[in-house]
C-alpha cells in the first residue's frame, strides 16, 4: 500500500518507519527542511531506541523516503496526518496544522484516498473535517487512527500494541486500516472498531487515565509520609490486585512530556465547553502542577529551609527515562525552582543536550563525577537504570556532603545507609 505521512514528528517518524518495515511504501512529508534533509541523510532527529536500524533496512529496501513537498500525495492510498496539536492559552488544543495539512492535501490527494488522522484531536475533529473542505466533490474517506505509542520504547509499542483503535464512518478506510495493520492481524491484537468521535476521545480518555494513577499514587506517597508508611510496599500491594493494575504506580515528581500536561488540558477545557464538569480532571491537573514546589519543599527541609549557595547535583533532565525530551519535564521545573531559591544546580543527563536553551544559568556537565564534585547533596530527578548501578563509594567522597534525595525511589536505600549515605526518598516519613 502506499502510504504518505503528513509531520515526520515523533508519531509521524515512528509509525511511518514501522508501516514500511510492514512492507509498504510509505514517504514522511516534513516542512522542516533541515530535519527531511537529516532523515535523507540516515540520521534520525529524535532519540528512539532500535529506530535507526528500521529505518537504515526499509531505506535500503526502498521502501521509506522522506520529502518535504507534496508531490508523493497524488499516489498516496493512505494519508496519515501526524502534526502537532500544541495547547492554547486557554488550555485547548491547537489544532490548526491539522487544518493546514487537510487544506493542502484536498486538492491533491487521489479520487477514493483514505485520509487518516493520528494527531491527538478533540472529539469531534473529524467530523467537522467536512465543513474545512467539500470533501463530497472528491470521494475521500475519513478515519481516526489515535497512536498509544511511549517514548523510549516506541518501537516495540508499535510491534506490540495493547490494542488498535479504529474509527471510522467509512468502509473503504475500516478495509485499508485492517490492511496496512495486517501484520499486528495475525499476531491476534485486538482491534476495537468504533466512530471517529469516540476513537478520538479515547485517546484522551487513556492518557487522563493513566495520569490519574500517578497524581493517586503521588498523593498516596504524601499520605505515606505523614503515616510513616512505605509507598513502595503500598504499590505493590494495591498493584497486584488485578483490578488496580501494577503500571504506572510509581511515584516521583509528577508527570510530564509532551503528551499528558497538554491532553488532559485540552480534557478539561472540552468539558467545560459542553457545561459538564470534570472534577477528577481538574484535580490531577492541580495536583501534578504542585508537585515540583512539593518536591522543592522537600528539598529545602533537608537544609534548614536555606538553599543559598548550596550546590545541588540534579541527575536527569528528561521527562522520563529513554528519552532526550525535556517537555514540561519535573527535573527542569525542579531545576528552576532550586535556583530561583539561589541554590546551584550542576546537572547531568545521559540523552539529553538539548536543554542547554532552556536552562541558560546552569551546568550541564559530560559525567556525573563532574556534577557530583562538591555538590551539598546529589539528587536524581529521571529515573535513567545507569543512575541505580552508579558507583557510591566514588560519589560518597566527590560530595561535600553524603546526601542523596531520590525523587524516583530507584536507589537501594539499605545499601546507601551502609555506606555512609543520608538518603531521602518519596513517600517514606524518614531518611535512612
Ligand atoms: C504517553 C502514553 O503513555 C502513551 O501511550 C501515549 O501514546 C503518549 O503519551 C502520547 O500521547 O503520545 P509518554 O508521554 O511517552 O507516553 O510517557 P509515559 O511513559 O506515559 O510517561 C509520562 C510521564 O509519567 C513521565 O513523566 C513519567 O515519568 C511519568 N510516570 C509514568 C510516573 O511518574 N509514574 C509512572 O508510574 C509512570
Amino acid at each position: 500500500m502506499n502510504i504518505t505521512f503528513i509531520g515526520a514528528g515523533y508519531v509521524g517518524l515512528v509509525s511511518g518507519v514501522m508501516m514500511s518495515h510492514f512492507g509498504h511504501n510509505v514517504t514522511c512529508i516534513d516542512t522542516d527542511i533541515a530535519k527531511i534533509g537529516l532523515l535523507k541523510s540516515g540520521i534520525l532527529p529524535i532519540y528512539e531506541p532500535d529506530l535507526d536500524q528500521y529505518m537504515a533496512t526499509a531505506t535500503a529496501r526502498g521502501r521509506l523516503h522522506f520529502a518535504s513537498d507534496y508531490a508523493s500525495i497524488q499516489f498516496a492510498d493512505v494519508v496519515f496526518i501526524a502534526v502537532g496539536t500544541p495547547s492554547n492559552n486557554d488550555g485547548s488544543a491547537d489544532i490548526s496544522a491539522v487544518k493546514a495539512a487537510i487544506h493542502d492535501i484536498y486538492p491533491i490527494i487521489a479520487q477514493d484516498a483514505v485520509i487518516v488522522i493520528k494527531s491527538t484531536v478533540p472529539p469531534g475533529t473529524c467530523r467537522n473535517i467536512n465543513s474545512w473542505v467539500s470533501l463530497q466533490e472528491k470521494r475521500v474517506a475519513i478515519a481516526s487512527n489515535p497512536e498509544f505509542l511511549r517514548e523510549g520504547c516506541a518501537v516495540i509499542d508499535f510491534l506490540k500494541p495493547n490494542r488498535l483503535i479504529i474509527g471510522t464512518e467509512h468502509e473503504s478506510a475500516r478495509l485499508a486500516l485492517q490492511s496496512i495493520y495486517q501484520s499486528l492481524v495475525v499476531k491476534d491484537i485486538p482491534f476495537v472498531y468504533t466512530d471517529t468521535t469516540t476513537a478520538e476521545l479515547i485517546k484522551y480518555a487513556s492518557n487522563a487515565f493513566l495520569a490519574t494513577k500517578i497524581a493517586f499514587i503521588n498523593e498516596m506517597a504524601n499520605i505515606c509520609e505523614k503515616v510513616d508508611a512505605s509507598i513502595n510496599q503500598l504499590s505493590a500491594g494495591i498493584g497486584l490486585d488485578y483490578r488496580i493494575g501494577s503500571a504506572f504506580l510509581k511515584v516521583g515528581p509528577g508527570f510530564g512530556g509532551s503528551c499528558f500536561p497538554k491532553d488532559i488540558l485540552a480534557l478539561s477545557y472540552l468539558a467545560k465547553e459542553h457545561n459538564t464538569d470534570a472534577l477528577i480532571i481538574n484535580s490531577v491537573i492541580s495536583a501534578n502542577q504542585n508537585r515540583p514546589t512539593h518536591m522543592l519543599n522537600k528539598i529545602s527541609t533537608i537544609f534548614n529551609n536555606d538553599l543559598t549557595g548550596k550546590v545541588f547535583a540534579v541527575l536527569g533532565l528528561a521527562f522520563k527515562d529513554g528519552t532526550d525530551d525535556t517537555r514540561c519535564s519535573p527535573a527542569i521545573e525542579i531545576i528552576k525552582l532550586l535556583t530561583s531559591c539561589d541554590a546551584i544546580v550542576k546537572a547531568y543527563d545521559p540523552a539529553c543536550s538539548r536543554s542547554r536553551n532552556l536552562l541558560t544559568d546552569i551546568q550541564i556537565l559530560p559525567t556525573v563525577e563532574d556534577a557530583c564534585t562538591d555538590a551539598n547533596a546529589l539528587i536524581i530527578a529521571t529515573e535513567w537504570q545507569e543512575f541505580s548501578s552508579l558507583n557510591f563509594d566514588i560519589i560518597f567522597n566527590l560530595l561535600k556532603s553524603p546526601i542523596i534525595i531520590d525523587l524516583r525511589n530507584i536507589l537501594d536505600a539499605d545499601k546507601l545507609k551502609q555506606q555512609g549515605f543520608s538518603y531521602y526518598s518519596i513517600g517514606r516519613s524518614h531518611a535512612y
